[in-house]
């Protein structure tokens, strides 16, 4: 797939590299960042030249509506390499689309295609000695947008500075992956920002995680506000549910995330043969299917954590755990995606951009 760019951007380099301090074998998500930064800011009702710099901390006015009321959003991304060297992109044209439709919700101003994937490419080209070859290496990209107008009055900001940082990244989950399903708290509502990569969406999950890890789980599948009997998605990924062989999945709505891995993993099993139904799934189909034998898998789907296999659910007093499958489609179709994303198998659907 080609995307069109044409801005201009100023770089300025490091003068020496940190890469050879890096022990790329045993790197923890998203602690690590690469050497360089991309900067641009929108002030008086436009975006200006973006710059490319190296990566440093920066000062921003402590009344910055950023801090206040978190007017901040962000996108999930990674570079890969493929054995002949070349360094591809898997769909940004979608982070691109879903920015800008975050920024809207969020009353952020959209970010235009050429400093998007204009930046992308050229901050990518400018690390690709970050991008390591073999499986499981990739270059995580964050772009994100946050408010530095100053002032706090409780208003959208006029001013705005959209960046993009890279960090080397491997698995996002080690281990196996429990879940608890939601019954108090919830992760979003209709009319609000869930389906928005709005930075709020995530921290106010902290909490709720946090006591859901205090017992042994590393992840809450999220139900529906109001009656909490329909599940929705993992938090930081979308959840996927195999009863016997359909794989049935949450749609997409105000409430949940518009995943690219989600809509990849559709497409890609409807393409093997595979039944997929997008509809609501109920935690009454799960404990019965648990109970039964139907539920085969569940597994979440996003780009830092690819698609993570659960082992088991907790629903109320009880824990139920899955069997090992011999079979499993979740590592079918994870195999099929980054075959897809690393070059090794053709890309019959036109989603990986080379840089
Ligand atoms: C991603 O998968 O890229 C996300 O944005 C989730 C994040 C919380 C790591």
């Amino acid at each position: 797939m080609m995307l069109k760019t044409t801005s201009e951007i100023d770089i300025v380099r490091v003068e020496k590299s940190k890469i050879n301090e890096v022990d790329f074998e045993n790197i923890a998500f998203g602690n690590v960042f690469t050497d360089h930064m991309l900067v641009c800011d929108f002030k008086e009702g436009k975006w200006g030249k973006p710059t490319i710099k190296p990566y440093e901390p920066f000062m921003i006015d402590p009344s910055a509506k950023v801090f206040h009321y978190g007017q901040a959003i962000f996108e999930g991304m990674k570079a890969y390499r493929d054995e002949n060297d070349g360094i591809w992109l898997f769909r940004p044209d979608q982070n691109l689309e879903r920015f800008n439709k975050s920024a809207v919700r969020m009353a952020m101003p959209e970010i235009t295609e050429d400093i998007f994937i204009g930046g992308l490419k050229a901050i990518v080209e400018l690390e690709r000695e970050w991008v390591k070859r073999g499986p499981g290496n990739t270059l995580y990209i964050r772009p994100f947008m946050i408010a530095i107008g100053s002032g706090v009055i409780a208003q959208p900001s006029t001013q705005y500075r959209f960046m993009i940082i890279l960090s080397p990244a491997r698995a996002y989950y080690s281990g196996d992956v429990k879940v608890i399903i939601a019954e108090h708290y919830s992760r979003a509502a209709n009319g609000g920002i869930g389906a928005a990569k709005a930075a709020g969406n995530y921290s106010s999950q902290f909490y709720p995680q946090k006591l859901a890890q205090e017992k042994g789980f590393q992840q809450i599948i999220w139900t529906d506000d109001a009656t909490h009997t329909k599940l929705e998605e993992a938090g930081t990924m979308n959840v996927f549910f195999r009863i016997n062989d359909t794989i049935c999945t949450a749609p997409t709505s105000e409430r949940i995330l518009d995943g690219v891995t989600r809509k990849s993993l559709i497409a890609l099993a409807k393409r093997e043969g595979i039944q997929v139904e997008e509809r609501p799934v109920l935690v009454e189909e799960l404990v019965k299917g648990a109970k039964d034998g139907s539920l085969k898998e569940i597994f979440g789907a996003g780009t830092a954590a690819v698609v993570s296999p659960i082992v088991g659910f907790q629903y109320q007093e009880n824990y139920y755990e899955l069997p090992k499958q011999e079979n499993s489609f979740a590592l079918q179709l994870k195999d099929k995606l980054t075959k897809i994303q690393y070059k090794e198998a053709e890309d019959t659907f036109g989603w990986t951009v080379k840089i």
